[in-house]
């Protein structure tokens, strides 16, 4: 805008320096013109025997409404005389006008109006005490009147703006490629690097966000390594416990034992898949989610055949959409598991795709759970506290892990209580 605005006040203020110029210069072709005019009808007059000159002034071939006459008195009114400057400029023109000495004026008075459209001449003819006058027309200045000028001034203008915005687009084009990147590496810690080319700035920053980059997954990596390293240190010791306890003479505090120690293995079962998920570099292939969608629901009623009939899906047959296909099937069928596990059935429903993204709602006529709990499973370990103790098996991860690997594919999931009760998970997905 600043250019812009910048280059149009240019243009104005070029503009009206040519115009201020061209006025002048049509001025001063005006006054020589009206010079040369003034002294040739002298020179006619002076060079006729005396007799004639009368006759000779009333054969003047006059145009533009100029009139001329003898008089024995210079022309006064109604005219004032004229500005010093102007006087000036007229006397400079009649004499460069090229005729012999003795043929020009001697004496004259020069009278013009301010706006000195009309200008009134008077010369003391040589012998006797005549005047020869005359008024002379001078039309303003026209400044635009050339059309190829207009033309030529608008195309000008209109190439300078439109190259101005083409270098402005161009220089902040890399901004907008930064920013998609930034955008890219909040979703997707694994996302492509910048290509580190184009200006010395440009080319310089994207090598800051690379090596930026670079550096949050590496930390990420660290810290995912690390839970996995834990993870799998404590599989020999719970094992052990596990070995012990069943030595147990305490029937019921065995039992009790056991389960708990079940508990803290399937936590860190989870935390392993967890890493692994993390750690894989799947690449993205083309997949048809409705396929996957029935073969996640499949392999649930596999696990528990008496819930079979309770799964059910409804949308398109086959819709191909670009995705990490394991982590994409271990997002679906961690969702599934929860409407059936917490709600007691599980529909699926795909929603073809619309402006770009698409719908996957899995829901269940379960009891939901409370309104503030809606963001909050989506942490890590965090389960509500209805379910901890039921025989579900969970370990709290089974959301965050569908949330992240959602996020990583651009998209996002969602929880909230059906209307008429029951859990409804949104799965949005770009396309
Ligand atoms: N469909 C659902 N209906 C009711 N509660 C749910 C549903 N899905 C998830 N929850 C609640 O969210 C908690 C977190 O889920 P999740 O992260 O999958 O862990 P887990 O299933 O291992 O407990 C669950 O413990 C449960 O309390
Ligand atoms: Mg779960």
């Amino acid at each position: 805008m600043v250019l812009l605005i910048g280059l149009g006040l240019v243009q104005i203020a070029g503009l009206t320096i040519h115009a201020l110029d061209r006025m002048d210069v049509q001025r001063m072709a005006q006054t020589r013109d009206a010079a040369v005019r003034v002294i040739s009808m002298y020179r006619s007059v002076v060079l006729a025997p005396r007799e004639r000159q009368a006759a000779v002034v009333a054969e003047f071939d006059l145009r533009d409404g100029a009139t001329v006459w003898l008089s024995d008195l210079p022309i006064a009114e109604p005219l004032p005389v004229m500005d010093p400057a102007a006087q000036r400029q007229f006397r400079g023109a009649m004499l460069l006008v090229p005729v012999p000495v003795e043929q020009r004026p001697r004496e004259f008075v020069l009278r013009g109006g301010a706006d000195a459209e009309h200008i009134a001449v008077a010369l003391r003819l040589p012998e006797g005490s005549k005047w020869l006058n005359a008024t002379l027309e001078m039309p303003p200045p026209r400044p635009w009147h050339s059309q190829n000028f207009f033309s030529a001034f608008m195309m000008m203008t209109v190439t300078a703006a439109v190259l101005t915005l083409w270098a402005v687009r161009r220089l902040i084009a890399p901004v907008a490629t930064l920013a998609a990147a930034a955008e890219a590496l909040g979703r997707n810690v694994n996302a492509p690097p910048l290509p580190e080319t184009g200006p010395l700035e440009i080319a310089t920053a994207a090598r800051a966000f690379n090596t930026m980059a670079g550096r949050i997954r590496r930390f990420v990596l660290d810290r995912t390594f690390m839970l996995t390293a834990i993870g799998h240190d404590l599989r020999t010791p719970i094992t052990r416990l596990k070995l012990r306890a069943e030595f147990l003479e305490d029937d019921e505090l065995r039992a009790k034992m056991l389960a708990d120690l079940d508990e803290v293995e399937a936590m860190v079962a989870s935390i392993l898949s967890f890493g692994r998920d993390v750690a894989a570099d799947e690449p993205v292939t083309p997949v048809d989610l409705p396929e996957l969608a029935r073969t996640v629901l499949d392999e649930t009623a596999d696990a528990q055949p008496d819930f079979a009939e309770r799964l059910s899906y409804s949308g398109p047959d086959h819709l191909t959409v670009r995705v990490h296909s394991l982590a994409m099937k271990r997002a679906l069928s961690n969702l599934v598991q929860n409407a059936l596990a917490y709600g007691g059935n599980a529909c699926v429903r795909l929603v073809p795709p619309e402006a770009g993204q698409l719908i996957l709602v899995i829901e269940d006529d379960g009891p939901g759970i409370p309104a503030i709990e809606l963001e909050r499973v989506f942490q890590p370990f965090h389960r509500v506290e209805n379910s901890r103790n039921r025989e579900t098996g969970g370990s709290g991860l089974g959301l965050p892990i569908a949330r992240n690997i959602l996020r990583a594919h651009g998209g996002d999931v969602k929880l909230i209580n059906r209307e008429g009760g029951g859990m409804r998970a949104t799965v949005i997905l770009p396309v």
